[in-house]
């Protein structure tokens, strides 16, 4: 693609140092994106990248979707937005599809995954707190947000670190660790939250065993089981949920169904939404008055939402990601023990490969002089992301630069 002559790209990342706070951990010479198409992104020098990193697993149909720019305009020109004081279709359609794939149960709409899963824990307090039940446990290493309730519940002290005083009602135990769980489990647990595959914590997957153990566990002791599926769910691995994808594997058909379910990221797949799946037990918690946010559901967000949902199911994106997620592991796998590569590990669109005798954010840009994007997690771990419409010959190509910096 040809060279951006309206952008200059020195100016643009001046202007971000001179106008733009510096929260993120982004290079200083980090590419300025103007275009994309696909699983493919242009610089405003006209640089192609093949992006694997998918706005960190948020761009989950590629870029500039022919189909959500359509269903984008059509619903801009209809209707955008209306409180949540009214109802709009859309927002009543979108709820009854996620109820759907994921149980019986409600939908609470919202902007983002930290939102999402702040509405999680709101809820669970509010049905423990008759009985005094506030804490929630989660895991070392988990993500949850940024918010101050997100980065309380969050097992990674880093993020806390200057912000405190530290929302309280948290605990932490190491994941995968049921007996770490139980023995953190009192009289004052409303909740046990975690993620399905770990994301920023380096794509580490629960075990089946585990996620069973946690429902059990939480079940007999009236204890809401939370999950934080921002990252990891809606198709990402192949299957709607992370943990449907982890048990299907193991061999455990059905009987597996948390308390609530969070996501965003992929749910609108660039559009910011977020949403909470509510099973029984906490469909009805949150009353009137209880919680709110002003643009959660918007008609424009919902519309969006719903072509996702229908794009995916009748293009079967859920099973070539698996396959196209696959390839990639099969791929990196023979690269094992080569230069950087270690371990590689994930399922579908989110597959993690450790990083050895470099650091990952140096091996990210390495790769990125080669023209493929991937996004560093942990201390050590690089994620790749791709769109689920990512092609097999895209594929080859990922695995062709990563070969290119070993
Ligand atoms: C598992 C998980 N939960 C929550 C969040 C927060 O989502 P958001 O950035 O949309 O608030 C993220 C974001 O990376 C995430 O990976």
């Amino acid at each position: 693609m040809k060279k951006n002559l309206t952008i200059d790209s020195r100016e643009v990342r001046a202007e971000y140092a001179r106008h733009v706070v510096p929260s993120y951990k982004r290079s200083a010479t980090a590419p300025v994106l103007v275009r994309g198409k696909g699983a493919r992104v242009w610089d405003a020098e006209g640089t192609e990248y093949l992006d694997f990193g998918s706005g960190i697993a948020v761009n989950c149909l590629g870029h500039a979707h022919p189909r959500l720019a359509k269903v984008m305009k059509q619903q801009g020109e209809e209707l955008v937005h209306v409180s949540n004081l009214f109802f709009h279709p859309k927002q009543a359609e979108l709820a009854k599809e996620l109820v759907k794939r994921t149980g019986p149960g409600k939908m609470f709409f919202c902007n983002s995954g930290a939102e999402a899963n702040e509405a999680m824990v709101k809820a669970a307090r509010k049905l423990g707190s008759g009985e005094g039940r506030y804490e929630v446990i989660t895991a070392l290493n988990s993500f949850h947000g940024r918010t101050l309730g997100m980065i309380a519940a969050s097992g990674q002290e880093r993020l806390r670190e200057g912000f405190g005083p530290v929302v309280p009602g948290f605990g932490y135990v190491p994941f995968n660790d049921l007996a770490a769980v139980e023995k953190a489990m009192g009289p004052k647990t409303a909740a046990v939250m975690v993620e399905g595959i770990q994301g920023e914590g380096g794509v580490i997957p629960a075990t089946a065993e585990y996620l069973l153990g946690l429902r059990k566990m939480t079940k007999e002791r009236g204890v809401c089981l939370l999950m934080d599926s921002v990252q990891c769910g809606h198709y990402r691995t192949g299957r709607f949920q992370s943990y449907e994808m982890i048990l299907e594997r193991a061999g455990e058909k059905g009987g597996f169904l948390p308390d609530a379910v969070s996501m965003a990221k992929s749910l609108g797949g660039g559009f910011p939404i977020g949403a909470v799946w509510f099973g029984e037990r906490l469909a009805d918690v949150l009353g009137p008055g209880s919680h709110a946010t002003t643009y959660g559901g918007t008609a424009l967000a919902c519309a969006v939402a719903l072509e996702i949902l229908a794009i995916i199911e009748e293009e079967g994106l859920g099973s070539h990601i698996e396959e196209m997620g696959e390839h990639l592991k099969k791929g990196l796998g023979k690269l094992g023990g080569r230069g950087w590569v270690g371990e590689v590990r994930g399922f579908g669109g989110m597959v993690g490969v450790t990083v050895q005798g470099r650091s990952h954010a140096e091996v990210a840009e390495a790769l990125a002089k080669q023209g493929l994007l991937v996004v560093p997690a942990g201390s050590d771990v690089l994620r790749f992301l791709p769109p689920y419409s990512v092609t097999k010959k895209e594929v080859e190509e990922a695995i062709k630069k990563v070969e290119a910096t070993l």
